[in-house]
């Protein structure tokens, strides 16, 4: 054959046959991948158009037939393929969340870690300074085996404590504003019941020195953490419990016998079944606050963690915060700016809660500790955020409807 010898048309039929095959190839992907859940459909639109490019560089002629189909190809390939790829990476939730479904297939690693990310807002946060997740614990305790504990007992040597706690005489006998979870809840016999209480029912026992101010121990500043704001399912404290032993090498108990615990100090219609963070962002543990400073005023207050620790007349859900005091600023602060221990540099109220914010211990309110308000508050928000706590705040009067928070 005469055109064989011609190097020219020869490169042209080598052309011809690679374009062939990746013509084929990239049907064959196509239809091998087009009723899976495969997100290799985009493949052959690539490589559609080398095959097009290579084609139309090479037979003139041809070119317009090739970018006819190449063109049927990519919108073909993008309903079908693009479709079916983009929201599979989108909208796929963090492997976590898939995990807390079941926590009784995940190995005692998995479920120590999302304890972890739960607490510390990722796995190996617990050696970040100042990391927080969803559960707010760092907020007041510590966790280093050499960290002092001010606000809230240290929580490491935990699940060794507890197994001694039950045993106490003053945990035994205890004489605090509400003994026991619910009528007919009983108290925690074993390690992880005692924790399992602690969590359920703060008021139940509260460990001597860390009571809330002036009750003589009889009442706890911590929230029940299945309850708002915190509100932590079963299974998320479960975690939390794991990697608290996970983490000191000791074993924990079955997750069953952990739920069990659980089900002992909380009533059936005050279980959370679905973590509220699944719902709407991040979830798994997720950290979920980091505000930006356009949510409503309720979600800002909580993402701050504010409602954790205080009362904020006028906030939905902001009434269980026990650590701190009322907000009712605008009353107090110019009391507060007249104390004779005020040591701030504040002249209206709306600096007096910028001054409580980033630098709590300025002044301490009296009949509270010192050093209960974290001292790095300030620095995880942004300035939108401060701007609308300060704005919100500076406006609650005692004896006064508080502001409408829908309109701030
Ligand atoms: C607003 C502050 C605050 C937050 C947030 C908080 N706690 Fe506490 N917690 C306390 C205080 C204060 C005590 C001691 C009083 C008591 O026994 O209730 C305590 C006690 C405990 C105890 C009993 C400790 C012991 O040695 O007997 C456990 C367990 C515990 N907290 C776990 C947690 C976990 C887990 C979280 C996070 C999901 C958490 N706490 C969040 C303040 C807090
Ligand atoms: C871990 C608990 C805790 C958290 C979280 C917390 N506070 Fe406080 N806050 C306190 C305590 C305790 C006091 C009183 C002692 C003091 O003045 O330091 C206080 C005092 C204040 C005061 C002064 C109140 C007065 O009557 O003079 C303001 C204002 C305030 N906090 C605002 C906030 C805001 C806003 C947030 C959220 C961004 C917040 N706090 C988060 C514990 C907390």
């Amino acid at each position: 054959m005469d055109f064989l010898k011609d190097k020219k048309q020869l490169f042209k039929l080598w052309i011809g046959v690679l374009a062939l095959g990746l013509v084929v190839l990239a049907i064959t992907n196509y239809r091998v991948n087009f009723y899976g859940n495969s997100r290799l459909l985009p493949v052959s639109l690539g490589i559609f158009t080398v095959t097009t490019f290579i084609v139309g560089i090479y037979f003139h002629k041809a070119r317009y037939i090739m970018h006819g189909a190449a063109f049927m190809i990519i919108v073909a390939a993008a309903f079908a393929g693009f479709a079916n790829w983009l929201p599979q990476t989108i909208g796929e939730p963090p492997p976590l969340e898939e995990q807390i479904e079941d926590i009784s297939t995940m190995s005692q690693q998995e479920l120590a870690d999302l304890g972890e990310k739960l607490i510390f807002g990722s796995v190996g946060g617990s050696t970040v300074k100042g990391a927080i997740g969803k559960g707010q614990c760092p907020l007041c305790h510590v966790f280093g085996s050499s960290d002092h504990g001010e606000r809230a007992p240290n929580m490491f040597g935990l699940p060794d404590r507890s197994n001694e706690i039950v045993n106490l005489d003053e945990y035994i006998n205890r004489d605090t504003v509400q003994p026991v979870s619910f009528d007919g809840s009983g108290i925690a016999e074993t390690g992880i019941e005692y924790m399992a209480e602690s969590h359920a029912c703060p008021n139940c026992y509260v460990s001597p020195g860390f009571g809330k101010g002036g009750t003589n121990d009889r009442e706890s500043p911590m929230p029940a953490i299945h309850k708002s704001p915190i509100n932590l399912t079963i299974d998320e404290m479960v975690a939390i419990d794991t990697w608290s032993y996970v983490r000191e090498g000791i074993d924990p108990p079955s997750v069953d016998e952990m739920r069990a615990a659980y089900e002992k100090f909380i009533p059936e219609d005050e279980r959370p079944q679905v973590s509220t963070g699944t719902e709407e962002e991040g979830g798994g543990g997720e950290s979920q606050l980091y505000a930006t400073g356009d949510e409503s005023l309720q979600e800002i207050f909580e993402k701050a963690q504010c409602t954790v620790c205080h009362v904020i007349p006028g906030i939905p859900g902001a009434d269980e915060g026990d650590f701190g005091p009322e907000l009712y600023v605008k009353t107090n602060a110019p009391k507060r700016m007249k104390d004779k221990n005020y040591a701030g540099s504040a002249s209206s109220v709306q600096e007096y809660i910028l001054e409580s914010i980033l630098d709590p211990n300025l002044y301490v309110v009296p009949d509270f500790d010192e050093d209960l308000m974290p001292e790095d508050f300030g620095t995880g928000l942004n300035a939108k955020t401060v701007f609308r706590i300060v704005n919100y705040l500076s406006k609650i009067e005692k004896g006064k409807d508080p502001p409408n928070h829908e309109e701030m």
